[in-house]
């Protein structure tokens, strides 16, 4: 009992967070309690710890200076879905694309699962703000965990420690408690393992009280609770009653030869390139002096100011990019971002003491260690079908080495959006681009925007699934209500962010992509930034506006008028089949649907 008193003087004055921590160490009994100072020295300190005990290998450090490997148990590689709860009061605010529970049963329930959960551990006390310190946009958390894995990534992903502990002295905004345990007590002498972890897992919202409660992952998005849980889960509680947006969005600015930027906010689901997009290195020939700068790859919250524009803020202070496809080649500024300070997670170890993933080099290395801690060869691969690196192998990497991260990225106020993009991976139907007629339309377009499940055998069209502006894991509420939320901002703006629908993904009728994508979808940029800056002339479709061939900057790109005419067609009669599938989402979420959609595809249909 005596251990479990914090050995030092907390660094807070906070009446109500002493006595949270001393209540939850009572829970959950662990054997020290440390609070997070957030120091280069603590880290250095954890990171050692975490090489003594087998979770960190250190890498080469003439490699990868200051660089780490960690490998997850398999059964803790990935975000839960199904184990994700929004215990919401009443099950109707959850809605139906929510898991739920009764928060007073949930809570029964996690109670007994933490009771002794951190036995023999360390607990950190871990404070943390979502966007810079001290923004008026902000968010301030505290995270008690059992992980010092999780502390050093959060370390990276968010501003942690001393400063923000002098925030909540000044007692000006609410505190979000989350209760983080990786389920895995040690009895007296008990030696650990390299990843600690529980079979059962619960990663629990309520959004009422404004807490988080995560038991049995050490994994991402599951434990890195500033994150998914916080930033998208609570923050679009909070967002919706306070008036702003908390968004499943990458934040890029486009920049001119001339200096002037352009901001705008991009949607997509995972895995369609959000982080390689938030990158871009515009193609070299035909876009001289035209540069995209970075505020963020995921997470964007954004606010209309005293004027009645939106600005936005990057909540993290990190990437947490899945590591397999990216390469020099796809993402330049990712791999430069990675190249130190880097954490890596389920990726492979090389002979030489560094990493490799799939993707990462055309040639794959001649051996190394896979994720699984087994060795691995390109004939082994063959033979079993075995990756190097798990599909969901990730780096947690600071956003201020990214060679493209925006001058701007830790502006308190944010930076003034005047576009956002939908988009999803689409082998039909989808055009390249096109632009949405007005607030409504576009949230038409948000709502019902899907993505295709797995790669299509060729020229077949896969499962589409419908992911609502990419939020459909991460919307804390009823998705009908969060539609109502976003149709009702328009009445709080003086200026609306035009938006529009990209796709990267249509393939021709033998199953090739039609646009190559990349660096070249800086030219989709350039006609959205014209557009937006009232430059470029448009076509009016059934879908929307739709970009002329000669609006489009071809320079330095071979593509012609009849690839361009396919890329961008809208077949009515793929377009029936894409509003009755729209439908399909539409009668789940019938009761808290607003109007505007409805009227927005009756119109869709009528132009059909
Ligand atoms: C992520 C995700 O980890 O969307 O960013 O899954
Ligand atoms: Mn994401």
């Amino acid at each position: 009992m005596n251990a479990r008193k914090s050995q030092v003087t907390p660094p807070t004055t906070n009446r109500h967070l002493i006595r949270w921590v001393e209540k939850m160490a009572e829970l959950c009994q662990p054997q020290h309690i440390h609070w997070v100072d957030g120091s280069q020295k603590e880290y250095d300190r954890l990171c050692e710890e975490l090489v003594a005990s087998g979770t960190f290998t250190r890498l080469n450090p003439k490699l990868w200076p200051g660089c780490f490997l960690a490998h997850s148990a398999p059964n803790d590689v990935a975000r839960v879905e199904d184990r994700t709860f929004i215990c919401s009061l009443s099950k109707d605010t959850a809605g139906p694309t929510n898991n739920w529970e009764d928060p007073f049963a949930m809570r029964r329930k996690l109670k007994q699962l933490f009771r002794g959960s951190m036995q023999g551990r360390t607990m950190y006390v871990l404070p943390f703000s979502m966007g810079p310190i001290g923004s008026p946009m902000s968010q301030i958390g505290v995270q008690l965990t059992d992980s010092p894995y999780v502390v050093v990534n959060m370390r990276i992903m968010a501003r942690i420690g001393k400063p923000v502990f002098a925030e909540i002295d000044k007692d000006i905004k609410r505190v979000v408690p989350c209760m983080h345990s990786v389920g895995a007590p040690l009895a007296p002498g008990q030696q650990d393992i390299p990843w600690p972890c529980n079979d059962t897992k619960y990663i629990v919202h309520f959004p009422e009280t404004r807490e988080i409660w995560s038991y049995g992952s050490g994994y991402g998005g599951n434990a890195l609770l500033g994150k998914k849980c916080f930033a998208l889960r609570i923050a679009s509680n909070i967002a919706r009653d306070e008036g702003w947006m908390a968004e499943h969005m990458l934040i890029l600015g486009v920049e001119s030869p001339s200096g002037e930027k352009t901001y705008l906010a991009a949607a997509f689901p995972s895995a369609c390139g959000k982080t390689n997009l938030a990158m871009l290195i515009p193609p070299k020939k035909g876009f001289k002096g035209w540069k995209v700068w970075t505020v963020g790859d995921d997470i964007a919250w954004i606010k209309p100011d005293a004027e009645g524009h939106l600005r936005a803020i990057n909540p993290e202070a990190g990437f947490f990019g899945v590591a397999p496809g990216t390469s020099a080649r796809t993402n330049p500024n990712a791999m430069a971002t990675l190249s130190r300070n880097t954490i890596f997670t389920n990726v492979a170890l090389t002979p030489e003491g560094g990493v490799w993933w799939e993707g990462m080099t055309s040639d794959p290395p001649a051996e190394c260690i896979d994720w699984r801690g087994e060795r691995w060869t390109p004939a082994i691969a063959q033979s079993t079908g075995r990756t190097a690196a798990h599909p969901n192998g990730r780096f947690t990497a600071p956003a201020s080495q990214c060679p493209s991260i925006d001058p701007e990225w830790e502006n308190p106020a944010g930076v003034p959006i005047s576009a956002i993009l939908f988009g999803g991976r689409r082998a039909s139907t989808l055009p390249l681009v096109y632009q949405a007629f007005n607030w409504s339309s576009g949230v038409y377009i948000g709502a019902t925007m899907g993505s295709e499940t797995t790669a299509a055998a060729a020229g077949a069209v896969g499962k589409v699934r419908r992911d609502p502006m990419a939020m459909l894991p991460f919307c804390g509420y009823h998705m009908g209500d969060y539609f109502r939320h976003w149709i009702k901002m328009q009445r709080s703006l003086r200026s609306t962010p035009r938006i529009f629908h990209v796709n990267w993904f249509r393939k021709d009728a033998e199953g090739r992509f039609l646009w190559p994508g990349f660096s070249d979808n800086m030219r989709v940029l350039k006609w959205i930034v014209d557009r937006v800056r009232g430059r470029a002339l448009s076509l009016e479709s059934p879908i929307g506006w739709t970009p002329r061939y000669e609006d489009m900057h071809w320079d330095g790109m071979d593509f012609d008028r009849a690839r361009f005419d396919a890329i961008q067609q809208v077949d009515h009669a793929q377009w029936k089949r894409e509003v009755m599938d729209h439908e399909e989402l539409f009668l789940d979420l019938h009761d808290h649907l607003p109007p505007e959609m409805i009227y927005e595809r009756e119109l869709l249909i009528c132009r059909l």
